[in-house]
């Protein structure tokens, strides 16, 4: 799957005492236009994984590519009792609470619609209830092999 080349999302939610979570995945999708729906595999061992049990909303920013420092710092080991300081980076709250990060190149608010127990993750669906007017990143930063690159030139 290191193959697959996709887009790099900040998952992001408020844990039950209010405190911000995020996590960098790759593990994500449109799934339907009508209702809007998408998805994000979590991995259960993740400490975000928890709280899209509990949370009334979460969000998904799809990083650009001057926001590669982010996407590391989301993907980093947390031990128990860790949290996240997004302070760095500029954001504002969605309409649930969760920080969006507004250097993105986009980014969706959503409510749940279901979780999907699949093996060592939880495929998390949400309705699509906000499109991001408001993000100032350009070009989207890919990830492949493991590697992040910034899209090329267009290939005909
Ligand atoms: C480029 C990239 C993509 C990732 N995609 C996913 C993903 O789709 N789902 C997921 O659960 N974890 C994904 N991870 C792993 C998490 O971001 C994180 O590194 C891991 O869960 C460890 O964090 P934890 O200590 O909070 O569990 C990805 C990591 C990187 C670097």
């Amino acid at each position: 799957m290191a193959r697959l080349a996709g887009g790099v999302a900040l998952l992001t939610v408020l844990d039950p005492v209010g405190r911000d979570c995020g996590l960098t995945v790759t593990a994500v999708s449109s799934v339907s236009l009508e209702p809007p729906l998408v998805l994000a595999c979590v991995t259960k061992d993740g400490f975000i994984h928890d709280a899209l049990f509990v949370a009334d909303g979460w969000s998904l920013s799809f990083l650009a590519t001057d926001q590669l420092e982010l996407s590391h710092y989301a993907a980093r080991e947390r031990h128990p009792g860790a949290r996240d300081d997004f302070s760095p980076w500029p954001t504002r709250r969605a309409a649930r609470g969760e920080l969006v990060f507004t250097g993105a190149a986009a980014a969706v608010e959503c409510v749940p619609h279901s979780l999907v127990d699949a093996g060592d993750h939880t495929i998390a669906l949400g309705r699509v209830v906000s499109v991001a007017q408001d993000v100032t990143g350009v070009l989207p930063l890919v990830h492949v092999d493991r590697r992040y690159y910034e899209p090329g030139p267009e290939i005909t």
